[in-house]
């Protein structure tokens, strides 16, 4: 598996499971169980879950399928902004470790921007760490503006920012990525194939019947050639896993940078 180094030097696999929307549904929780497992065993060992997907069903399910191989797996999970604060996180971190069935979380980051102000938050998660509740902490849809600030605030022990980042969203190029990989903060791609919608692009379904491979390897493995980003794609079936996971092998993508040009000034951040 290939892997990005986290600032700390801690290598993650480069290829990780998103869990938005799973644990829902009864009816699809075994292959679901099955598929998160799956991952495992192909050593896409990295799992992202957060607090609010399904009000804590994705992390149920999430412990569910690590259960008895926690050692294995690098677990990611995040607090919404508003339990951001001083006494709020500690008490959200339990019951996320409740759900989780564990006793510490390997990355846990704030969600997206709130009210609460950044320094109270960097405080409190650099509070779970030390009481080794969390291993690393990072955060999540923050723009170069709110990253600086959270920088000012203290957050220079951020490990990752998760953001939306694909074909289609390539935003984040022009001046957030080059300020993040100067300080070696990776990039964690959200909705890497648009939450589906990619698959059905024109431009990119013709591209990958020309190269004999399907479009989400190609969406997928553009963005797994890049340094510094580790990819979270989401699927609830082992079929489709198992084709994503093949996207690691995929190579000479050059033609997909002419056919979704970068930007060509700055934009403000995308979010989903
Ligand atoms: N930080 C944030 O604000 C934020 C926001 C959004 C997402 N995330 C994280 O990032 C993860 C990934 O993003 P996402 O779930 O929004 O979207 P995504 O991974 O881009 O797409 C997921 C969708 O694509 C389908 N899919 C996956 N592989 C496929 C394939 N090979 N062929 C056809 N369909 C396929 C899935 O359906 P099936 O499951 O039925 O296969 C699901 O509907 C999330 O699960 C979550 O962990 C974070």
């Amino acid at each position: 598996m290939k892997t990005v180094a986290l600032p700390s030097g801690e290598k993650v696999p480069a290829f990780g499971l998103g869990t938005w929307n799973m644990g829902d549904d009864r009816a699809i929780r075994a292959e679901e169980l099955a598929t998160l497992r799956l991952g495992l065993d192909s050593g896409a060992t990295l799992i992202d879950t957060a607090e609010m997907y399904g009000d804590g069903r994705s992390e149920e399910l999430v412990g569910e399928a690590i259960a008895g191989r926690r050692d294995e797996v690098f677990l990611v999970t995040k607090v919404y902004p508003h339990n951001a604060s001083r006494k709020g996180i500690p008490a959200a971190c339990e019951r996320s470790l409740k759900r989780l069935k564990t006793d510490r979380i390997d990355l846990y980051l704030l969600h997206w921007r709130g009210n609460v102000p950044f320094a109270e938050t960097v405080e409190a998660f650099a509070a779970l760490q030390k009481a080794g509740k969390i291993r690393h902490y990072g955060v999540s849809n923050l723009d170069l503006s709110d990253m600086k600030e959270w920088w000012k605030a203290g957050g220079q022990a951020c490990a990752v920012n998760q953001l939306l980042y694909n074909l289609t969203r390539r935003g984040i190029e022009f001046d957030l990525q080059p300020w993040l990989r100067e300080r070696k903060v990776p990039v964690m791609a959200y909705s890497p194939i648009e939450q589906a919608r990619l698959l059905r692009e024109p431009r990119l379904v013709k591209f990958a019947k020309s190269r004999g491979i399907t479009p989400s390897q190609a969406a997928l493995a553009w963005l797994l050639r890049k340094e510094g980003v580790i990819v979270i794609p989401k699927t609830s079936r082992r079929e489709r896993l198992k084709e994503n996971l093949a996207a690691l092998e995929v190579e000479g993508l050059e033609e997909l940078d002419r056919l979704f040009p970068p930007p060509a000034g700055a934009q403000p951040l995308d979010m989903l």
